[in-house]
C-alpha cells in the first residue's frame, strides 16, 4: 500500500467521475497536461473545454493535443474560466483547476480568488450528480496563501446536502507542497 501522491490522486478522482461520451473542464489549461488527460478520459464521444488567459498557454495546449492526435476531441478558449458559461451550456461530468501560475512563464500572472469562486459557482451548475471538481492548490508564490484560504472559506460554507467537500493533503511536507479539494454534487 503507497498513499497517492497529489497529482496521482487527482487523476484518479477524475477518471472515477467522467465516462466516455460524456463533457469536461480544465479551467487552467497551463500547458495542456490536464486537457490531454481529460480528452483521453471523455473518448472519441465526448467533449473538452479548455480555458486559459494566456496565450502561450492556449498554444502549449493545443500542441500537446495535436502532438497526441486529440485536438478533435478539445476546444481550447482563449478566455477567464469565470466566463465558462457563455462557452459550456451541457452538463459536465468533472472538471479540474490548477491554481497558480505557469510553470516557466510570467510568475506574476495567477489565478486569483475572486474568479476562481466564480468559476467554482458556475462549474457546480453544470455539474452532474455524482460529478467532481477536483482544485489542485498551490500556495507558495506571492498572492497563493490568499486564494488557498478565500477558495477553502467558500467551499467550506457549501452545504451539507448538496455536497461533499474533501481536503487531500500531506501535512507533514516542506515547502508549501499542493493538496486537493475535491468538490462532489450529491443527489
Ligand atoms: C498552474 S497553471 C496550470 C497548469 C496546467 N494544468 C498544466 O497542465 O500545465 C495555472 C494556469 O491558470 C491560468 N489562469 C490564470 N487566471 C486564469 C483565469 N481567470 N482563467 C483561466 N486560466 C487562468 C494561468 O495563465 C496558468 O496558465
Amino acid at each position: 500500500m503507497k498513499l497517492q501522491r497529489v497529482l496521482q490522486y487527482a487523476k484518479y478522482l477524475l477518471s472515477e467521475s467522467i465516462e466516455k461520451g460524456e463533457i469536461a473542464v480544465d479551467a487552467t489549461a497551463g500547458n495542456g497536461h490536464d486537457t490531454l488527460f481529460l480528452a483521453e478520459l471523455v473518448g472519441e464521444d465526448g467533449h473538452v473545454y479548455a480555458f486559459d488567459i494566456q496565450q502561450e498557454a492556449v498554444d502549449a495546449t493545443i500542441a500537446q493535443l495535436k502532438e497526441n492526435g486529440l485536438e478533435h476531441r478539445a476546444t481550447v478558449i482563449l478566455d477567464g474560466h469565470e466566463h465558462i458559461e457563455k462557452y459550456v451550456t451541457q452538463q459536465i461530468a468533472g472538471a479540474v483547476f490548477n491554481l497558480g501560475y505557469l510553470p516557466g512563464a510570467d510568475h506574476g500572472i495567477i489565478t486569483k480568488s475572486e474568479t476562481t469562486i466564480r468559476a467554482i459557482e458556475s462549474l457546480l451548475n453544470l455539474l452532474k450528480i455524482n460529478g467532481l471538481i477536483v482544485l489542485v492548490i498551490y500556495y507558495g508564490h506571492e498572492g497563493g496563501k490568499e486564494e488557498r484560504d478565500a477558495v477553502i472559506d467558500f467551499v467550506s460554507q457549501l452545504p451539507q446536502k448538496n455536497y461533499n467537500v474533501l481536503r487531500y493533503e500531506f501535512i507533514n511536507q516542506k515547502n508549501d507542497p499542493p493538496f486537493i479539494i475535491a468538490l462532489e454534487k450529491k443527489k
